[in-house]
This record gives structure tokens, sequence and C-alpha cells, in this order.
């Protein structure tokens, strides 16, 4: 008998004891390789001396202090540092809880900004269909995850969404990938031209597309031009880094890649690597200057915001980051990960789009190569894959909006080594040859059904 609630209620689920490195234990001695840091965030393993040991100081020092009343050492280094690392003049940051809070925080906080100018109306921030912001209420209205919204309808706010970026399902034949990322963000400007631009305060992206989507990366050029956009139509751009940020694609942000500065980029999961929870939003001179000189105060935050314990974690996590040169590491054996799964593309067929960077990996799964089609819903294609990696002791994350797109995620802890990737890889493909006999049961099921390609969002 348990007392908590779990995500689904009647399961029952291992109980874990311990971690080390990129390996997990349960309380029956099973070994578990975690493929997915957990859901992206246990970015430099499990159990890891250092982090432990800068907590356990800090938390002998002072544990918490309210952000009204004091501002402390570690919150002040960690800001100091993190805009260190960021690009442009991103040169303010603000810490919150979760994900879903730095969302919130950026939606107060764009509102905020165009009120603070005197811009009255600038009230909506549009986001893009298959996205995921956040599980609270204002982050899931930006979110275009048909699978988690449908139950808080009236709860939500009516923003309205994009189509996305995601060239496998709605890339025209023959279009090249400039040719598609002009066409995708002249999309987005359409989006907005159609709310009306002296309506909306922010857009929020994405730049790499994590649980809705599977790995989805955009064409080359695409964020670039939809910071031209959201320039030419006074609307602020939010960039969402709560996967790919601090380090997980092999930069330290993804949209450095593409020389892009946001007016907001949110940060999560592998800020602290999973030791506390911690998230932040980093903000551009501009966008704090016209606080200052409006309302005067940032758009408020929760009583753990900027606490320092969290910080002093995140500090060690860097600290353990930029030491060991972790983002080299990424890079190596994202290259490694890359050349394995689109080996293994290459002799199961019901893999598809392999697609990723650094140590962020996707790919879903298809009925057949030709017509694309994905599993009918009902197979539930993702869970069943996630089942049978279990089987062989390796944690991937499900992800994707069924019906178009059943996909997986992998994203080993960033310190994952050349042996255990080739661990990791062999599993999959245990795993995967599993995946194989479903697939063609399921095709056996749904009898002769080639060609319905399924579409949504645009
Ligand atoms: C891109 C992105 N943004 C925001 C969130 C929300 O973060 P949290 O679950 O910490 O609230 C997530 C969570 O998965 C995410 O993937």
């Amino acid at each position: 008998m348990s007392d908590l609630l779990k995500q689904t209620i009647d399961k029952t689920y291992p109980v874990v004891t311990h971690g080390k490195g990129i390996y997990l234990y349960d309380s029956d001695g099973r070994q578990y390789l975690d493929g997915c840091s957990g859901a992206m965030t246990a970015n430099i393993g499990h159990g890891v001396e250092d982090v432990a040991e800068a907590m356990e100081k800090q938390c002998r020092r002072v544990a918490f202090t309210y952000r009204t009343q004091f501002t402390n050492l570690p919150a002040e280094a960690l800001a100091r540092r993190l805009t260190d690392l960021a690009p442009g003049d991103l040169d303010w940051a603000f810490f919150v809880n979760s994900g879903s809070e730095a969302s919130e925080f950026a939606i107060r906080t764009a509102v905020s900004y165009w009120r603070d100018r005197g811009i009255l109306g600038k009230v909506k921030v549009l986001g893009r269909n298959i996205s995921y912001h956040g599980m609270t209420m204002g982050a899931l209205s930006m979110s275009g995850h048909a699978a988690r919204r449908p139950d808080y309808g009236p709860l939500l706010h009516a923003f309205s969404f994009a189509p996305p970026a995601y060239a496998y399902r709605f890339g025209q034949p023959g279009e090249t990938e400039e040719a598609y990322a002009q066409r995708a963000a002249t999309a987005f400007e359409d989006a907005i031209r159609d709310e009306d631009p002296d309506t909306v305060a922010a857009v929020i992206v994405e730049p790499i597309v994590g649980a809705a989507g599977g790995v989805l990366i955009p064409p080359a050029g695409y964020l670039a031009r939809l910071r031209e956009v959201c320039d030419r139509l006074n609307v602020l751009l939010i960039i969402d880094e709560v996967i790919t940020g601090i380090g997980r694609t092999g930069d330290w942000f993804a949209s450095s890649r593409e020389n892009v500065v946001p007016d907001l980029l949110l940060i999560g999961k592998g800020l602290s690597a999973g030791y506390y929870p911690v998230a932040g939003i980093l903000l551009r001179s501009h966008v704090v200057e016209a606080l200052r000189e409006g309302s005067g105060v940032a758009p408020f935050g929760h009583t753990f915001s900027g606490n320092p314990l969290g910080a002093a974690t995140c500090l060690a996590v860097l600290d353990f980051m930029e030491g060991r040169d972790v983002l080299a590491n990424v890079r190596r054996r994202g290259k490694q990960l890359e050349a394995g799964l689109l080996s293994l593309a290459a002799r199961y067929p019901c893999m598809a789009d392999v697609r990723g960077r650094g140590l962020l990996w996707g790919f879903e799964f298809i009925m057949d190569q030709e017509s694309r089609e994905a599993p009918d819903p009902a197979f539930g294609a993702a869970t069943t894959f996630v089942q049978e990696c279990l089987v062989q002791g390796l944690i991937v994350y499900p992800a994707g909006i069924a019906p178009l797109n059943n996909a997986a995620i992998l994203s080993p802890p960033l310190v994952i080594t050349e042996e255990e990737t080739r661990i990791l890889l062999a599993k999959l493909e245990e795993a995967l040859r599993a995946m194989e006999r479903h697939v063609r049961r399921w095709s056996a099921v749904a009898g002769n059904r080639s060609g319905s390609r399924v579409g949504i969002g645009q």
C-alpha cells in the first residue's frame, strides 16, 4: 500500500535506491542505464560528490533567504556566471523553481514590458503547434501540445499558434533547407499578423522541440529569420532552452549556434542537473531598462526564487561542467551516438528521421518507409518502445504527439563515456528488434492502410 499519488495511479513503479554516473539502481538490485537523464535533466549524472559537498556546505551556512529581504552571494555569483556565458546583452538573470514558472515569468515580463513602455494592448504570447513550455496554465496556454491541453480548455488563455518547423512531416518535395526556413518563418509572421501585432507581446519557441516533437531541429536560418520578424513587428522573442540550455546540445545555448539573441531566454532542467529544483530567465538589458523606468519592479517571483541553496547547487554543477570540459564530451559522444543511431535506422525500418545535436537525439516510429505512415495511436508505439527498452535495462523518453508523431528521445547524461555509449546503443538495438516485431503485428492488425498520412497543425 502507498499513500503517494503516482502518475499512473495503479501502476507499480520500481523503487529507486541510488544512482551513480549514468546508472540508477532499484530496491530489487536492478541496474538501469539512464538514457534520457530522467527528463533531460540529470545532465552530469547521478551521485556527484562535488555537488553533494557544495550543497552540504551551503546548507550549513544558510539554506534559505527571501528575495525581498536579502540578496545572497551564491545567487549573485550564479547570475554573473550565466550572463557571462549567455550571448549578446542577456545581462540579467532571475531564478524560479521550474521550467513552467520560467514560462509564466516570461509571459508576465513580456506583458509588463510593453505596458511599462506605455504601449497598451500587447497581451498575447504566440507559440507553435507541437511545442511544450510547461504545465501551469499560462505555460500550457502557449504550448501546442494537444495531448496535455484538452482537460483545461476554459482555463487556458486563447493564444493562437504558428505552424511548426518540422521538415520530415511538413517539408515539401524538393524544397531546400533555406526555402523551408523562409516558408516556416513567413508562416510565423502570418500568424502574428492574423492576431494583429498590436495585441501580441511576444512569441515563444524551443530552439529544438523536445517532448512534444521528439527533437525537431528547425531548418538552418529559421531562428534568425524569426528574430528579424519579431524586430520588424515589435514583438519580443522568447527562446525556451529549458531542455537545450546549459550544454545539452554541445553549446551552452542551442540558439547561439545561429547567433540569435532572444529578448528572454529560459533555462531549467540541466541548470541544476536535477540536484535541486531551479530554473531561470535571462533577460536582455533593454527589457530590464523598460521595467526599471516603468514600474521599477521585476514581475514577481516565488518563495524559493534565488535562494542560496539552489544557487550554490547550480554553481557546483557549472564548476563540474567547466572543470571537466563536459561540452567537449558532449560533442564527441554526440557524434558517436549519431553514427550509431543512423546505423540502426538503416537496419530497422520502423525507425525514421534520426535527428538531433550534441547529446539530444530523437527519432520517430513509422509503419512504412514509403508512406511514412505513423502507427495508429491505439497501439501506443512510443510507450511500447519505452517498455522494450526497460526490458533491456535502458530508460528512454517517450515523445511526440499522436497521431502524427510517435517518437523517442535519447539524452543520456552529458558525462557518458565511449564504452557506455556503445552499451546504450547495444541495448537500443535489442529494443528495436522487438519493436520491429510489434510493428509487423500492428500492420497485420490494421490491414492494408498504407498511404494514409495523418496531418496536424497546417
Ligand atoms: C522546453 C520545456 N519548457 C518548459 C518545461 C517545463 O519545465 P518544468 O517541468 O520544470 O516545469 C519543459 C518540461 O519538460 C520543457 O521541456
